[in-house]
């Protein structure tokens, strides 16, 4: 019998299952279109949940309505509110564009893991979050650069879909590039899930939107996403801290200053002094600008922020940084001074939540030692804190609208390692100098 039909027939079998494991990335989807209908100007929109200090949130909310209240009412039966309170609002313009009356307001003491209803302004539509634990298991959602594309949708669904705790945002939320609208848009199109889980936000460039000599940076985002900088002991929106079931988050501000005698350096080293690590083993940091980044998109954008806040948080022992702004997924091994360190952390970049501006595709060859995994495509990450040593990492890519885990780890912290105790010492002397 003649062999040639039979090796035809193999060969194609196998090309078949090569073509089958070679993943085909979709091309960069849309900007959505919201064709919303006018509302009554009381209605809230844009409802979106944030930590305001131990077991209290801040409920923030928007409305045409300049004359209605920001009061909050609330409690753990649906249409039953045995708790009110009063908040704040504020407001601004932007050239021509006047924005809503933006309602920010504190609740609280709630209790841990437990399902909140609650109504803004005395008005429907009834809203429910659910208050993250008091101790581990905890998970947190993270995804960056999201915008509002039809990818932001996908990754939207996929966490929405996932058990989840709290969302991580490291910069670059609506956008908007200097159309205000934007802002209410993005308000409205994270409202089911921001609504119903904490959000924690980190700017980013596009949040910027300075206009020399006419507008300072950051106006829209301090006024629709304050974040709980009082409450922890800051003096700016851009950067703050806050703790949830044994996790000491720290979220910075790429771009504000952040050199040795900056605002900002001084907060951090006073907010890492008041760490315990019995009470919050895992120690996060979130901003923009990836300090460890082998794609060819933004090299060298964080140098000079790493250069002063590296050996700060490195003495401190963080456990995981989280980047966004370069559009693709990359996750480094524990490294420090730019190569890898059994005591230094692990550095995830995450902007690829579904922004406009599609994917950075071009990496560097070969990647650096430290890089285990990086890929352009769009998707999110879960990070499940199982206990005080242990959590579990995953990246879930949007593969056809499925979310396909594509990555996936588990970090030991460094509590468990003995770096924190080892260091001990030399983490007081950094805080103590002057
Ligand atoms: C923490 O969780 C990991 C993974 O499930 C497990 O192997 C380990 O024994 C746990 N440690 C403690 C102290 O419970
Ligand atoms: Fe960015």
């Amino acid at each position: 019998m003649d062999p040639k039909p039979i090796i035809t027939v193999l060969f194609l079998i196998s090309a078949t299952v090569i073509a089958a494991q070679e993943y085909v990335r979709p091309p960069p989807r849309k900007a959505l279109h919201f064709p919303w209908s006018r509302k009554p100007s009381s209605l809230p929109q844009q409802v979106h949940i944030s930590f305001a200090g131990d077991k209290h949130l801040r409920v923030t909310w928007v409305t045409d309505d300049k004359s209605a209240p920001s009061v909050v009412e609330y409690g753990t039966s649906s249409g039953k509110y045995s708790s009110v309170a009063q908040g704040e609002s504020t407001s601004y313009t932007y050239m021509l564009y006047r924005s809503g009356k933006i309602h920010h307001t504190v609740i609280g003491p709630l209790e841990h893991d437990t399902v909140y209803f609650y109504q803004c302004g005395g008005q429907a539509p009834e809203f429910q979050f659910k208050t993250p634990p008091a101790q581990f298991p905890i998970t947190f959602a993270v995804a960056g650069d999201l915008g509002q594309t039809g990818w932001t949708k996908s990754t939207l669904d996929h966490i929405d879909q996932c058990k989840y705790d709290v969302h991580l945002l490291p910069g670059d939320l609506s956008y908007a590039d200097y159309i205000q609208s934007r802002w209410d848009t993005f308000g409205e199109l994270v409202q089911p899930l921001a609504s119903a889980r904490p959000w924690m936000v980190t700017q980013g460039n596009h949040e910027k939107e300075n206009i020399p000599l006419l507008k300072d940076g950051f106006q829209s985002y301090n006024s629709r996403w304050k974040m709980p900088y009082e409450e922890s002991g800051s003096s700016s929106n851009l950067y703050y801290s806050f703790e949830v079931a044994g996790v000491h988050a720290i979220m910075l501000g790429s771009y504000t200053d952040n050199d040795e005698y900056s605002d900002q350096y001084r907060w951090l080293k006073a907010d890492l002094s008041k760490v315990d690590r019995q009470k919050t083993p895992w120690l996060l940091v979130l901003f923009h600008v990836p300090w460890y980044n082998s794609n060819k998109a933004h090299q060298g954008e964080g140098d000079s922020m790493m250069a002063a806040m590296e050996p700060l948080l490195y003495a401190a022992s963080a456990d995981i940084v989280f980047a966004g702004h370069v559009h693709a997924y990359e996750r480094t091994k524990r490294v420090n001074n730019g190569k890898s360190d059994t005591c230094g952390a692990v550095h995830i970049t995450i902007g690829d939540g579904g922004n406009k501006e599609g994917l950075a595709h071009k990496y560097k060859n070969p990647p650096p030692e430290w890089s285990v995994f990086r890929e352009a495509s769009f998707g999110h990450g879960e990070l499940n804190i199982v206990n005080s040593t242990h959590a579990f990492w995953s990246w879930h890519r949007n593969d056809d609208d499925e979310p396909v885990r594509s990555d996936q780890v588990w970090i030991t912290s460094l509590v468990s390692s003995g770096c924190v105790a080892e260091k001990t010492l030399e983490l007081t002397k950094i805080l103590t100098e002057p």
